[in-house]
């Protein structure tokens, strides 16, 4: 995936400024649009304006570029102003299984009513490849498998199939270096947090937590998974 070319990529996100510019500044490279890009300096395009087509904030065509080339290239790029995600973004998750089932006599703080879903990550230690930050060190695993536990209500339910699309994406983890261990070249959860605690809360990853089912969604949002991407099931 690391060949993706930012044109290919970006060209379909993307149109030409026929109109007058915005007054406003490029916010990649702070140069107001009328004048060249800083990353181009003497380059045919230099002076090229385009838009992203949905949310129709204006930069440098070659700014956009250089972004795209300086992140993981992925067939996505979000908007650098509003954080708008163009295409599929995905992560470098490495292989793994989830697993999931309903644990009816489990009953989380604050869903005293409802069953319990049981989610489970399997990922086991391997070598990196090139997506990953140190391609061809070998990775670790700690605490795997790891479970999170959702109330299985009408959100909770809507939240595991998020989840499900996440990890088919490869976006629930990452590899890196863990804040809780220190640990370098180690697999480790990626911005979409977990209960990992059913019963108690010794973490702060457990149950009470009225706003946690709204959290996740919105940081699945962040991700570019939202309600759309069901219609995949
Ligand atoms: N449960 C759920 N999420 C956690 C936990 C935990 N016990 N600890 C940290 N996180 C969240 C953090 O809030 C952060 O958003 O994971 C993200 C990455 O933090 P790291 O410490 O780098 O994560 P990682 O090394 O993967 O895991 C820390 O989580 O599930 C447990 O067994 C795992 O003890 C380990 C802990
Ligand atoms: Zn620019
Ligand atoms: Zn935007």
């Amino acid at each position: 995936d690391k060949g993706n070319s930012g044109e290919a990529v970006l060209g379909a996100f993307m149109e030409p400024v026929t109109e007058a510019l915005d007054s406003t500044d490029c916010a990649i490279c702070c140069e107001h649009l009328s004048e060249p890009s800083s990353y181009g300096e003497g380059h045919p395009e230099a002076h090229v304006a385009i838009k992203l087509t949905k949310c129709g904030h204006q930069f440098h065509k070659l700014c956009l570029l250089q972004m795209y080339h300086s992140i993981h290239k992925d067939a996505s790029v979000q908007c650098p102003s509003c954080k708008t995600i163009y295409g599929e973004k995905t992560g470098i998750c490495p292989p793994g299984n989830m697993h999931w089932r309903i644990c009816p006599d489990l009953h989380l703080p604050g869903y005293e009513n409802y069953s319990t879903i049981m989610v489970t990550y399997s990922i086991s230690p391997g070598v990196q490849g090139p997506e990953h930050p140190q391609p061809g060190a070998r990775y670790s695993t700690r605490g795997f498998p790891r479970r999170g536990f959702i109330p299985d209500c009408d959100q909770g339910r809507k939240l595991l199939k998020l989840l499900m699309v996440a990890f088919r994406r490869r976006l629930m983890f990452t590899i890196g270096t863990s804040y809780t261990t220190g640990e370098p070249n180690t697999v480790t959860w990626n911005e979409i947090h977990h209960k990992t605690e059913p019963v108690s809360n010794h973490s702060g990853h457990g149950y009470p937590d009225p706003n946690y089912l709204d959290n996740a969604v919105l940081e699945l949002a962040a991700h570019g998974v939202t309600e759309d991407c069901l219609a995949q099931f």
